[in-house]
């Protein structure tokens, strides 16, 4: 039964543009190897000055002018990041500072790539009590790369994205129906292993910035992605009763391009249909479906009661499906797009 709905989005990539050709200067690796495996062309990186709260700032803010929406209507800040600010407080907290949104309640959530959708069944469910929710999908991962290893650190670009959920009143992106699934089982497939109670972060990396780094064995990855997010697709499509023929588009996370092109020969979905933007962002981990959303609207791609579907996996494993009605078209503002 649906009771919300997405009635504005913001985005922000940072300025700074990393090419295959740049990467291939600091480690061994080629535009050509990226490309085929990925199709990577290129990641926006954050530069020095910029956080992930001030990422986050920056697609929030233009989330709620483009809607003319006022910061003190909001009631929660959820923020979904791999890369917070710090470990305490919440990346959330900063954010409601620079939005002076003195009435919400501000909290994170860790959720890898799938994080954004198990977000907004939480802001669906918010909305239920009638609040208008700010969802912030953001990270910062180049700072979380661990560069001596090429076959991870190609595939992430820095990015945020914010969507405004509010009870459903008849307009915007009305959250029609989603699942969302984890299987704890595989946690050191995919992890960020230093830094938490389990590992202290070891000297060597201490010496070199002290950052957290991301583990992940590409190719299992690979395969469980592949399944799972053809797997969710399906199970809301039949809780639905719908057939695949009746979705506009599908609006996957942006893991790489063999992964999107894999899931919908799955599904028997046609790849005209498969949004990608992968070549000019990369993955960006929970940011990445707001971010093909906005550029989507921005290029008039999406036309109102269109059906959309949205398939996401990554870290925990976690992942999910969600499918979305285009009751209008909501407002949308993606700074630093690429044209
Ligand atoms: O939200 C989910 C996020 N996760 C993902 O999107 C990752 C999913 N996994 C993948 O997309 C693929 O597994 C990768 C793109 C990560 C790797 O592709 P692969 O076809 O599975 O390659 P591989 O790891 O099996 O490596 C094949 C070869 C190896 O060389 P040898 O041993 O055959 O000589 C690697 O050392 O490719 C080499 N290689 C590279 N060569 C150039 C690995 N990374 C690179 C690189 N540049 N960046």
């Amino acid at each position: 039964m649906a009771t919300s709905a997405i009635v504005s989005i913001g985005a922000y990539v940072p300025s700074r543009v990393v090419t295959n050709d740049d990467l291939s200067k600091i480690m061994d690796t080629s535009d050509e190897w990226i490309r085929t495996r990925t199709g990577i062309h290129q990641r926006h990186m954050a530069v020095a000055e910029e956080t992930t709260a001030s990422m986050s700032f920056n697609a929030a803010q233009a989330a709620l002018e483009t809607a003319a929406m006022d910061a003190g209507d909001l009631d929660w800040i959820l923020l979904c990041t791999d890369t917070p600010e710090m470990w305490t407080p919440a990346t959330a907290c900063f954010v409601q500072e620079s939005l002076h949104a003195k009435k919400a309640s501000a909290i994170d959530l860790t959720g890898g790539c799938a994080g954004f959708l198990q977000t907004l069944e939480l802001a669906d469910a918010a909305a239920q009590l009638g609040k208008t929710v700010m969802v912030i999908g953001t990270e910062l991962l180049s700072r979380s790369m661990d560069w001596s290893d090429r076959s991870t650190a190609v595939l992430f670009g820095d990015g945020a994205g914010a969507v405004i959920v509010t009870p459903d009143r008849g307009h915007g992106i009305q959250l029609t129906h989603s699942r969302t699934y984890s299987d704890g089982s595989q946690t050191e497939i995919l992890q960020k292993p230093y830094g938490g109670t389990r590992h202290a972060i070891p000297p060597e990396i201490v010496a070199h910035g002290g950052h957290h780094r991301i583990h992940m064995e590409g190719r299992k990855v690979f395969r469980h992605a592949v399944h799972r997010m053809s797997q969710a697709a399906r199970e809301v499509l039949a809780d639905m009763n719908m057939d695949v023929d009746t979705i506009d588009w599908v609006v996957p996370h942006q893991a790489n391009q063999r992964i999107l092109t894999a899931v919908a020969d799955a599904l028997h979905i046609p790849m005209d249909k498969v949004f990608s933007h992968v070549e000019n962002y990369a993955n960006t981990g929970s940011a990445s479906i707001i971010l093909a959303l906005a550029d989507m609207f921005q290029q008039d791609l999406i036309l109102p009661q269109q059906r959309l579907i949205s398939i996401a996996f990554g870290d925990g494993f976690s992942w999910g499906s969600a499918i979305w009605t285009v009751q209008s078209l909501p407002p949308t503002r993606f700074i630093g797009r690429d044209q």
